[in-house]
């Protein structure tokens, strides 16, 4: 992996485990400001493990996370969100028995700036403009798809430099993941907001993309640009589902594959 100092983040070496259950074994990644970068894996990979050890949930045993050149390693995640770093986590886990207004100004805490704040709830009313429809909702009414725009609108009302994005694909409809991700690459174009995202929605995510990480059993096993990765007999067969004649199969992590 070449060290070049235009990473916002940067992983080296990070081992984290849940008591005697070793999660990720060294793994090192860097995110390049502007970017949108994903991490594939299938269930149990330590996808979720990655993004709580950076967002300061759970601190590494070993290794250590720079962000925008400042050490973050095992810093406690109310300092990560004030450095500009914003988690939305696997599951959403909105307020809901917090209207969706509410919920939002929850994500702008930390903020003194009131007209920064009205001026982002206003632009992330127009990505979902469903959330201004159910302003004065309890978010414990919304539908799976709506929380998951509240969840990733949150995380933007911190205005972050950066956000980690837990699989929002997670239990939606192919159509409604399809928008969500629409949204993800306008933020990252629109606003200039760096990405990782980490998903098992490979299609999704390489297309969203621009640099991606293959995660098995703890471990990066490949990393490549999406381009490149979309094309590579491995990611083909077993992450897309795709055989060589290009024909795309609903098949998904049907098999175990030691990677290359
Ligand atoms: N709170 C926990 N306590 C004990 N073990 C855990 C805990 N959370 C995760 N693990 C274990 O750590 C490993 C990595 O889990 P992680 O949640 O990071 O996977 P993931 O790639 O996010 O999977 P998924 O796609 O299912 O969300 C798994 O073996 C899992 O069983
Ligand atoms: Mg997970």
């Amino acid at each position: 992996m070449s060290e070049t100092p235009e990473a916002m983040l940067r992983l080296l070496n990070v081992e984290s485990s849940y008591g005697p259950i070793k999660a990720i074994r060294g793994v090192s990644l860097k995110v390049r400001q502007g970017e949108i970068a994903t991490v594939l894996g299938s269930n149990g990979a330590g996808k979720s493990t990655i993004l709580k050890t950076i967002s300061g949930i759970l601190d590494p045993r070993k290794g250590s996370i720079e962000f925008k050149g400042q050490n973050i390693t095992a810093k406690d995640p109310a300092f990560v969100v004030q450095q500009g770093l914003s988690h939305v986590p696997e599951g959403r886990e909105v307020f809901p028995l917090l209207s969706v207004h509410d919920n939002l100004l929850m994500g702008a805490y930390t903020r003194k700036d009131r007209d920064g704040v009205a001026r982002d709830m206003a632009q992330v009313y127009t990505y979902f403009p469903i959330l201004k429809e159910r302003t004065a909702q309890d978010a414990g009414l919304l539908s799976g798809g709506q929380q998951q725009m509240l969840a990733i609108s949150r995380a933007l009302m911190a205005s972050p430099d950066l956000i980690l994005l837990d699989e929002p694909s997670l239990g939606l409809s192919p159509k409604l993941t399809k928008e969500i991700f629409e949204i993800v690459v306008r933020i990252n174009r629109e606003r200039g907001t760096t990405i990782l995202l980490v998903e098992q929605n490979a299609n999704m995510a390489l297309n969203a993309a621009d640099y991606g990480y293959v995660l098995e059993n703890g471990r990066i096993v490949m990393e490549d640009t999406c381009d490149r990765l979309r094309e590579k007999e491995d990611i083909k067969e077993f992450y897309l589902g795709m055989k060589d004649d290009g024909v795309r199969g609903e098949r998904r992590w049907k098999k175990k594959k030691t990677w290359r």
